[in-house]
């Protein structure tokens, strides 16, 4: 397994790669975090129109992109001529939305994935398919035993558990979706392998409760020392952060 919480698999995770210096979810990003001492990039992914995994966080073009609308109009050949990286800054024009498929060429034999599928928040639309189609690549790529995926959407967990009960999924807790009930419950409940949450959410209760059912956390996003020793402290396996650098050196100052 790719992690257990203990301090030598404690899971350094590149939050849209290294997305405090580049353009989120770009190879770019990626690269950076795998170089800055990232061991697991994570990256969200949702379908082109002609049903492709593309990596890209928002359901709109808009903020991220030089396209407007919904991603789901766009075909790959479409989505493939944006520009995705000068909304972040002129020197990072030409980058492009990556298709899942490129993330896993280059991740292959060197870092590991948590692929996040993102279902459409403003239709609710349930993207048909997009677990297959990521297991397939991922299947393609011999790459299964190293990667976690996650979704906020309770639907797609207990689909890619039925698709394949050997694969690891976090569940991401979704305050709508699971009032009041314990990490371990919500865990059980979708038979899912890990518990991801926001740093602000993760409780010295819950953090008690995780500890007791032997569950693995996964905090967002920390991108602050003094926050990332007390993720740390707290007993999660992993902090997902835009500054895998600075994680990076936070990690080996207190175990080395
Ligand atoms: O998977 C952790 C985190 O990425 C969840 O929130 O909005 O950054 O995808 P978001
Ligand atoms: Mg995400």
């Amino acid at each position: 397994k790719l992690y257990s919480g203990s301090e030598d698999n404690f899971v350094i995770i590149g939050h849209r790669g290294a997305s405090a210096y580049y353009p989120e979810n770009t190879m770019a990003a990626f690269r950076a975090a795998y170089e800055m001492g990232a061991e697991m990039i994570e990256l969200d992914i949702l379908l082109s129109k002609d049903s492709v995994p593309v990596v890209i966080h928002d359901e709109t073009l808009d903020r991220t992109t030089n396209g407007t609308g919904l991603v789901a109009d766009y075909t790959l050949t479409e989505l493939r001529k944006l520009d995705a990286g000068l909304w972040f800054g002129r020197e990072h024009a030409g980058e492009h939305i990556p298709t899942l498929e490129e993330v896993l060429q280059f991740a292959k034999g060197k870092i590991a994935l948590n692929i996040e599928i993102k279902t459409e928040a403003v239709t609710d639309d349930y993207l048909e398919g997009i677990e297959e189609k990521a297991l397939n690549l991922v299947k393609k790529y011999e790459m299964e035993d190293y990667v976690l995926y996650s979704s906020f959407d309770y639907r797609a967990i207990s689909h890619l558990k039925q698709l394949d009960v050997d694969i690891s999924v976090a569940l991401l807790y979704e305050k709508k979706q699971s009032t009041r009930r314990l990490p371990s419950e919500l865990v059980e409940d979708y038979t899912a392998d890990a518990f991801n949450c926001s740093r602000r959410q993760f409780t010295k209760r819950w953090a008690e409760d995780t500890q007791r059912h032997n569950i693995p956390v996964f905090v967002y996003t920390v991108n602050k020392e003094r926050q990332m020793e007390k993720m740390i402290k707290r007993g999660v396996s992993g902090i997902f952060s835009d500054k895998p650098d600075l994680l990076r050196r936070v990690v080996d100052n207190m175990w080395k």
